[in-house]
């Protein structure tokens, strides 16, 4: 819907702070680590907006880059740049095209920058652009006090659509939340049996959009204990320890007799996916968001045999993952406060090795870094 209140006459082009230094947490060169430094602030171009980062979550694929593991080394373009894709902030300046986002806006950040000319992005399929860039990856992102994105990019909290109602802690979580958004809802899960392997915050905020949904029975697989409480806050009917229990079992706790309706494989793990496979109901569908590390064998006459569906899913629906994410979270307090739980901790950016340290252990539930005071 355009936004003529907000049209680009009533605040001109504008580039405040162009010139300025700000602090970011910096890969400054290949090899473990990043580092804190004092750097130019990003400035808009004609198409983008600039926004002050509030907050900015720490997900898996910073741990890789503060690692520098093979699979950063493989993603990322070029050294120096700023990690960072999970965030919200406020924007404080637009670019002279830029019509329907206003300084003062308040909003979270797509991270996925899209072509726009490939056959899917042509299609309206932005999510299986064949060109797809990454924030924080292939160009600076938010673990920083500015970010620059495009326009379209941004996904602006409206004040008339409650906006009041999504904290900076919630508004950060809106890729990841996005995630489990995009698997949870790829299916009809309606009334439907539903198995989740893998608690961390992504599979927690899956059982909480599951049950938000209307499925049934749902039941989440994790080897740590304190994330299968967590799953269990976020309204899972069942949490099993693999480690020493069989997914079997829950289904007979639940008085289910012919196996799971849908599945959504959160881990990335081997192991999790097949034990899946062996606790689908013939004709189940699954949905596979965990990345895994290596490859690996299932049992693929299962698989034809019980006529098994496997989907990949890859970021979020531009842009309606987001549309649902609004609507969801600002219609229901129960899932927002489901959804803000699965953040246990909110660390000053300048004491980001902490943060690290947490995320890389899985101590705790989703990290974010705290960007608004003195840095
Ligand atoms: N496809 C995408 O677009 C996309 C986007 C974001 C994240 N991901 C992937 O989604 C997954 C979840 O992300 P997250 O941020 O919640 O990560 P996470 O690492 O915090 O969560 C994974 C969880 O799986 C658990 N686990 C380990 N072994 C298990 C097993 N055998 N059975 C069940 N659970 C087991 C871990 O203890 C952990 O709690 C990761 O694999 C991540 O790489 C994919
Ligand atoms: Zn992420
Ligand atoms: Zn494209």
């Amino acid at each position: 819907m355009s936004r003529p209140d907000r049209a680009r006459t009533d605040q001109g082009p504008s580039v405040p702070g162009a010139g300025d230094m700000m602090t970011a947490l910096r890969k400054t060169e290949p090899g473990p680590g990043l580092s804190l430094v004092r750097v130019p602030a990003p400035e808009c171009g004609p198409w983008d907006v600039k926004v002050r980062v509030l907050r900015t979550g720490i997900c898996g694929t910073d741990l890789h880059i503060m690692a520098w593991d093979s699979s950063a080394e493989s993603m990322c373009d070029a050294v120096p740049f700023t990690p960072g894709h999970e965030f919200y902030g406020e924007v404080v300046a637009v670019g002279a095209e830029v019509c329907d986002v206003q300084i003062g806006d308040r909003v979270s950040g797509e991270g996925h920058i899209v072509c726009g000319t490939c056959r899917n992005c042509r299609a309206g399929r932005r999510h299986m652009c064949i060109r797809t860039r990454s924030v924080g990856v292939q160009r600076d992102g938010a673990f920083a006090q500015y970010v620059v994105i495009p326009q379209v990019n941004v996904w602006v909290h409206e004040p008339e659509a409650g906006a009041e109602l999504i904290s900076p802690e919630l508004g950060a979580l809106f890729d990841p939340l996005g995630n489990a958004v995009h698997t949870t809802l790829k299916f009809p899960i309606v009334g439907e049996d539903v198995l989740i392997t893998g608690a961390g915050p992504i599979g927690q905020m899956a059982a909480a959009v599951a049950r938000h949904a209307g499925a049934r029975y749902i039941a989440v697989t994790d080897v740590a204990p304190h994330r299968l409480e967590m799953a269990a806050e976020c309204g899972a009917d069942a949490v099993l320890d693999v480690s020493d229990t069989r997914i079997r079992r829950a289904q007979a706790e639940l008085g289910m007799r012919e196996g799971f309706d849908v599945g959504l494989e959160i881990s990335g793990q081997a192991s999790a996916l097949q034990e899946m496979i062996e606790n689908m109901n013939h004709g189940g569908r699954i949905a596979l968001l965990g990345l895994p590390t290596r490859s690996f064998e299932i049992d693929w006459t299962a698989v034809v045999t019980r006529m098994l569906t496997l989907q990949g899913i890859y970021g979020r629906e531009m842009y309606e993952t987001w549309n649902a994410m609004s609507a969801m979270l600002t219609s229901s307090s129960t899932l927002r406060a489901r959804v803000a739980r699965t953040v246990t901790d909110v660390i000053p950016a300048a004491d980001y090795a902490r943060g690290f340290e947490i995320a890389r252990t899985g101590s705790g539930g989703k990290v974010l870094l705290d960007w608004s005071g003195e840095i």
